[in-house]
């Protein structure tokens, strides 16, 4: 099966399409037929040996597909074979086939595509766990997106005004900020501008900022945190920007608010059942229409290194799929 390798950490435009030997299912395991996998900037942080964790060499990128079950291994309900799924993987997504636990896919909903599906686990389950569990998102509040045209952003944009929250989308360009109006956000601010924390108030416009939600980190976290209103949450999500800040705790006392640390997948890992809810409440919402999941582009196989390597250099918008022939 082709597939793309990475045998040497660096730059994700160095990474090369492979034949290799297609996987097997062991006991417990499904293979799914890949029909689109999901790209996002922890893969091409992988890629480049940037990640906290890195993974042995060599191996096979990507960590969230969807496609077709075609073989089962021992110890899995037969029901499984021939469904339609989509999966979180540690790696192995930039391959025509993969092999999972059968207790890491989810049965697609009736028309939820493959492209959409696999542009959604990771950042959909991270958006809702994050704005509902962690940060105890309700109707009417107002919700600060950092990074907001990136994956992550856009999906948090997507479940925000969903649960019936209102939205300011913070990014660094006015095209940018376009893509996060027409993905619902109702106030944007340019956050490359060295007064953003004025134009964010002035935008704002006394309406209290309870949430933040924040995948980038570096100087904007404070920033953002500052423009808290009393009984706030500000949501740490990741350091795409490549800096982890460090807030005075002055600043959480002062504003009689908290900093709440958002990691899905160690929620999961420490307890693999409490990932059914959020991906059942996924589906839900899916399924009323509340959000709408969707790839921002879709690219051949032998197209994923350039995709990864927009992810680090700040050129995507949203969430880039791979999507394979079938
Ligand atoms: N906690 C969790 O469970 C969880 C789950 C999924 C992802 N994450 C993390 O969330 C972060 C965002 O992931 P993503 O897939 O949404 O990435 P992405 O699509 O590349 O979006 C990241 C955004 O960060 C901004 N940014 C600022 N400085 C940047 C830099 N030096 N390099 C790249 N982007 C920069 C960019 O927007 P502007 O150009 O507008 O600034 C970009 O749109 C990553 O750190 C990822 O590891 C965490």
């Amino acid at each position: 099966m082709r597939a793309i390798v990475c045998n040497a950490y660096g730059d994700p435009r160095d990474l090369v399409l492979t034949d290799v030997p297609a996987p097997s299912a062991s006991a417990g395991e499904v293979i799914i037929q890949v029909e689109a996998a999901g790209l996002g900037y922890v893969d091409a942080l992988h890629v480049r040996g940037g990640y906290q964790v890195k993974k042995p060499l060599p191996f096979i990128p990507g960590s969230e597909v969807a496609g077709l079950i075609i073989a089962i291994g021992s110890n899995v309900s037969p029901e499984l074979m021939g469904q339609r799924v989509t999966a979180l993987s540690s790696n192995g997504g930039l391959a025509e086939q993969i092999a999972v636990p059968a207790t890491s896919c989810m049965q697609l909903p009736d028309g939820f595509s493959s492209d959409a599906a696999a542009s959604a686990l990771l950042n959909y389950c991270t958006g809702l766990y994050g704005l509902e569990t962690c940060g105890q998102l309700r109707a009417g509040e107002t919700v600060l997106v950092l990074g907001a045209s990136g994956g992550v952003g856009l999906a948090a944009i997507d479940i925000a005004k969903g649960l019936g929250a209102t939205v300011a989308a913070a990014a660094s360009s006015d095209d940018k900020l376009a893509s996060c109006r027409a993905r619902g956000a109702d106030l944007t601010v340019n956050y490359s501008q060295p007064d953003w924390r004025k134009t964010l108030e002035t935008e704002l416009a006394g309406r209290p900022l309870t949430v933040i939600y924040d995948p980038v980190g570096g100087a904007w976290s404070e920033t953002a945190f500052r423009c808290l209103s009393p009984g706030g949450r500000h949501l740490v999500v990741g350091f795409a920007g490549g800096e982890i800040p460090r807030i005075p705790l002055n600043l959480p006392l002062l504003k009689r608010s908290s900093i709440v640390g958002v990691d899905w997948g160690g929620y999961v890992r420490n307890n693999s059942a409490d990932a059914t809810p959020v991906m059942q409440r996924l589906a839900d919402l899916v399924s009323s229409g509340k959000i709408t999941p969707r790839p921002t582009a879709t690219y051949p196989l032998d197209e994923a290194p350039w995709a990864l390597e927009q992810l680090m250099t700040r050129g995507n918008v949203g969430k880039p799929v791979i999507v394979f022939p079938h």
